[in-house]
């Protein structure tokens, strides 16, 4: 590869002048990063790698819930594959019931004797393709307590997601009761048995300038407002209430519902804890249309253009974060509210579902992976601005971690990309500054370019956990690490990647793609790698 000279190289990764990176130190090198240990972004939420269950398709039945009797392996009805995998990664939150789900769901029909539980029409009933029986008719096998079982097995702290445009807000005020009520204490709380869940997330409705209620963000802060003057707490700060905020770049929906919240008086935004911005990657027409079935492409079958295209798009979460929380400042000038990103990923055309009744199923191959890698990159750089995070969906849906179809299971490549992230937890984000040359690609039979490496850093006691995205196809990145303030002493790395650009994994071939690993070059004070073409990279740094 030429020669780059400085201006055609890509700072990212905060706010930092191109200015501090040190000049390459070897000809061979093409890219140099610099992690500044001494400068903390703040606190990386590990509930940026939160979750979310719906009752939509195959998420919750064949997914999530086998049932007490199956010959699958379970823990009380619950899939043991998926518990184990949760476990793995740290599965810090999950949300539950939806989704869209949510708002035409009575958590009463999900309580009490499963036998004696009403059937309802699903919310999902009417889009096409929907097949299948729990699917369209809503047998309530999994509710509250089945929902809490999954939270306790995976170590998660469970999220849910109240009804706003159906029920009213007596109703929510009862769901807390029921959850957190002390044991033996109220009717509802004899009901439940056994000790309370401790539900701490409240979703106060879901996406409710849409399916939840088509209200203007005027009508949606004053029906906030009354569904949360009043809740049952417990003990002191308990509960922790997540607005439905916009889809993707509404920002009219975010300055007209904190606007109208403080019209009241300014103290209302103590009620709010998180903002819930959703954006979901799907358009990779290249700006032809803006039609949301017309826009979206094949899980496994795209083009090259089609590949730079969904890692564009998604890309858009960092404008985002940075608009919304910009017009949230408005109203909000010490930022009280964060946000909580509560449903994110790709969102393919339907086709390539594993079992014909996962609505919404999709295939996820080493693209989906890079998208992964890149957005929660994103949210490691912003831990002051991103409280929560949760991918949708965790299983048999969209941007999921894994299928299953009856006693078959696999890891998807987004599954390995949680897995190598999973460290950041709880890390100090640390700023780090990329060089690297941009990559040039073809948009709509026209020459573009895209940025050519992007990542970020956190640390835990001495282990610096760098985390990359080489978007590239074809091209590797010579690069150059140093941890500026730090002498590293041992380096390790993974990469998830493949020359197949539509890699992914199947029931019969389920190890196709997942992570290699091997020690790193350190030559004086900088560790030496080649990052691969298309690639999620991590490296531990041992200082
Ligand atoms: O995740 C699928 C759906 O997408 C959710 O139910 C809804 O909130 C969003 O529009």
């Amino acid at each position: 590869m030429a020669q780059l000279g400085r201006r055609e190289f890509l700072a990212t990764t905060g706010a930092v002048a191109a200015t501090l990176l040190a000049p390459r130190s070897s000809a061979a090198s093409d890219t140099r990063i610099e992690i500044l240990s001494g400068e903390s972004l703040g606190r990386i939420a590990p509930e940026i790698h939160g979750h979310f269950v719906e009752h939509l398709g195959g998420v919750v039945y064949d997914g999530v819930w086998v049932g007490e009797g199956s010959k699958i392996p379970n823990d009380g009805g619950i899939r043991l594959a998926l518990i184990e995998h949760l476990k793995a990664i740290k599965a810090p939150v999950i949300r539950w019931p939806g989704g869209c789900f949510a708002d035409s769901y009575d958590w009463r029909d999900g309580i009490g004797p499963r036998e004696s539980r009403p059937t309802r029409t699903n919310f999902w009933i009417g889009v096409e393709g929907i097949t299948g029986d729990p699917q369209k008719f809503e047998p309530n096998t999994f509710g509250s307590n089945e929902f809490m079982r999954l939270c306790r097995l995976t170590g998660a702290e469970p999220y849910f997601a109240a009804n706003l445009r159906s029920l009213p807000a007596q109703e929510f005020a009862n769901w807390v009761d029921y959850a957190n009520a002390p044991a033996g204490s109220t009717t509802l709380a004899k009901r439940r048995g056994g000790d309370p869940f401790n539900v701490r997330y409240w979703g106060v409705g879901n996406e409710s300038w849409g399916c939840g209620g088509n209200f203007t963000p005027e009508e949606y802060a004053t029906e906030y407002r009354r569904f949360t003057a009043w809740a049952p707490s417990y003990r002191q700060n308990d509960l922790s209430f997540i607005a439905a905020g916009p889809g993707s770049g509404d920002i009219e929906w975010t300055r007209g519902f904190f606007e109208t919240l403080v019209a009241r008086s300014r103290g209302q935004l103590r009620s709010v804890w998180g903002w819930a911005l959703h954006h979901y990657t799907w358009n990779v027409s290249q700006g032809k249309t803006s039609d949301w079935d017309a826009g979206k492409g094949d899980a496994l079958k795209f083009t090259t253009e089609e590949w730079y295209e969904l890692l564009r798009e998604g890309d858009k979460m960092e404008s985002l974060i940075l608009q919304h929380w910009g017009v949230m400042a408005e109203t909000d000038p010490t930022h009280q509210v964060k946000l909580a990103i509560d449903e994110w990923g790709a969102w393919h055309r339907p086709g390539s579902h594993v079992a014909p009744t996962h609505l919404f199923g999709q295939q996820s191959t080493l693209r989906d992976a890079l998208l992964t890698g890149l957005t929660l990159d994103i949210f490691n750089r912003h831990p002051d601005k991103v409280a929560m995070a949760n991918v949708a969906q965790v299983v048999n849906c969209l941007h999921s971690l894994f299928l299953a179809d009856g006693d078959r299971f696999v890891l998807t490549p987004a599954y390995h990309v949680f897995a190598m992230h999973t460290d950041h937890q709880g890390a100090d984000s640390l700023r780090t500054v990329i060089a690297a040359p941009r990559v040039s690609h073809t948009r709509n039979g026209q020459p573009a370019t895209f940025w050519g490496l992007a990542g970020s850093a956190s640390r835990k006691d001495n282990r610096i956990v760098l985390t990359l995205v080489n978007p590239a196809l074809g091209e590797p990145r010579d690069a150059e690490i140093v941890v500026r303030g730090a002498t590293v002493r041992e380096a390790q790395w993974a990469h998830l990647t493949s020359t197949d650009m539509a890699a992914h994994n199947s029931f019969e071939q389920p190890r196709a793609l997942e992570p290699t690993r091997g020690q790193a070059r350190i030559t004086g004070s900088t560790v030496v790698h080649q990052i691969p073409p298309a690639s999620v990279v991590r490296i531990d740094l041992i200082i």
